[in-house]
């Protein structure tokens, strides 16, 4: 069965109780005028994130006119779903217009497992738009049979990692013209047990579908790090987060999964609690200080010693650009 091994995995995971760590998002900041993008937006954690920032509108001045009084409505952020199923996210995007009275959502194809669709993707966002001051690589695969991206990547570092890698890096120029601006990271606690194994990235040599996400979720964390760090002075600022043992359809590779989650409902968040670190990192005011942190429940969060090392985070960043055919700076 495909979740085989997943009890010793994710018993940790799952034990994180729901009630110790319930960090909420408390920042009021408003977004009129600025422009998110959150892949993997048409469902889950991504979804919710969109929907808040699509809310985050504000009143201004009132206006005599007519011998009345009227006031005028900003509307939250311009925000783009990216996502792999576009029938799917126009759904999304309908209902988040109608609850957040927000016009612009828009939806737009992006295949994470495919640089052909992201470069596609990227090559429209920037003929398209002038500004981006929101990345939230969201989009994520968990726990999949062993298959590989169109680019002969295996599918969890491939579009967990590489496929975001390539993402931002195609985006930088443009988060930089609109700084401050920011990335967040969706990554995870599972990447306590991820090791990055450059013998074998590709999961030829070995592979174990519960560990390959793990591995990338590392490399999530390593590289925000990373990337932080050659930042530093742009005005862009990167985080990386823990949403939480989070019911989504992530779980759809796992019957296994699916039992635990239920057994265990009472310490999983929902979508809307998941997304809530994410929305922090997002929009609290004066985080930059701690640009490359990583973050749980809406506090900088402890990760592990391999997340921790920068040489590993360098000789990854030179591998991916190798991999992908970018330059190394
Ligand atoms: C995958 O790794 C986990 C954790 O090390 C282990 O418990 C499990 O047996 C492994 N699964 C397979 C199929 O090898
Ligand atoms: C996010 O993760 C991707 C893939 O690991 C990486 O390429 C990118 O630099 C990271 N960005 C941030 C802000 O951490
Ligand atoms: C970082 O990782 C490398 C390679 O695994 C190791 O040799 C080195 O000791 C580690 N550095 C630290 C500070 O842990």
């Amino acid at each position: 069965e495909k979740g085989a091994g997943v009890p010793d995995l994710f018993l940790p995971v799952l034990l994180s109780p729901k009630m110790l760590s319930s960090g909420i998002c408390t920042s009021t900041v408003q977004l009129p005028g600025k422009v998110a993008l959150v892949t993997g937006a048409n469902t889950g954690i991504g979804k919710e994130t969109a929907k808040e920032l699509a809310q985050r509108g504000k009143f201004t001045f009132l206006e005599f006119k007519n011998t009345q009084f009227i006031s005028n409505w900003l509307t939250g952020a311009r925000v783009y779903l990216a996502c792999r199923d576009v029938q799917k996210g126009e759904l999304v995007a309908r209902e988040i217009q109608t609850v957040t009275g927000n016009e612009q959502v828009l939806v737009r194809k992006l295949d994470l497992s495919d640089t052909k669709s992201i470069r596609a993707f990227a090559e429209g966002f920037l003929t398209e738009e002038k500004h981006l001051h929101i990345l939230i690589n969201n989009a994520g695969v968990m726990m999949c049979p062993y298959s590989k991206t169109a680019d002969g990547f295996e599918m969890h570092i491939g579009v967990n990692h590489l496929g975001h890698f390539l993402l931002t890096h195609l985006l930088l120029e443009k988060l930089k013209e609109s700084a401050p601006s920011r990335i967040v990271n969706v990554s995870s606690l599972a990447h306590h047990l991820g090791r990055i194994h450059f013998h074998n990235l590709q999961g030829e040599k070995f592979y174990n579908a519960s560990l390959a996400y793990c591995h990338s979720k590392l490399a999530n964390i390593l590289f925000t790090k990373e990337l932080a760090r050659r930042l530093k002075g742009s005005g862009v600022t990167a985080y990386s987060v823990h949403p939480g043992t989070v019911q989504s359809e992530l779980v759809r590779h796992s019957s296994f999964m699916r039992c635990m989650w239920w057994l265990f409902s009472f310490c999983i968040k929902t979508p809307q609690q998941g997304a809530q670190t994410s929305l922090y990192c997002a929009l609290t005011e004066g985080l930059e200080i701690l640009n490359g942190k990583h973050f749980s429940d809406c506090h900088v969060a402890w990760v592990s010693a391999q997340a921790r090392n920068e040489t590993i985070a360098r000789r990854l960043w030179d591998v991916s650009c190798d991999l992908l055919g970018l330059p190394m700076d």
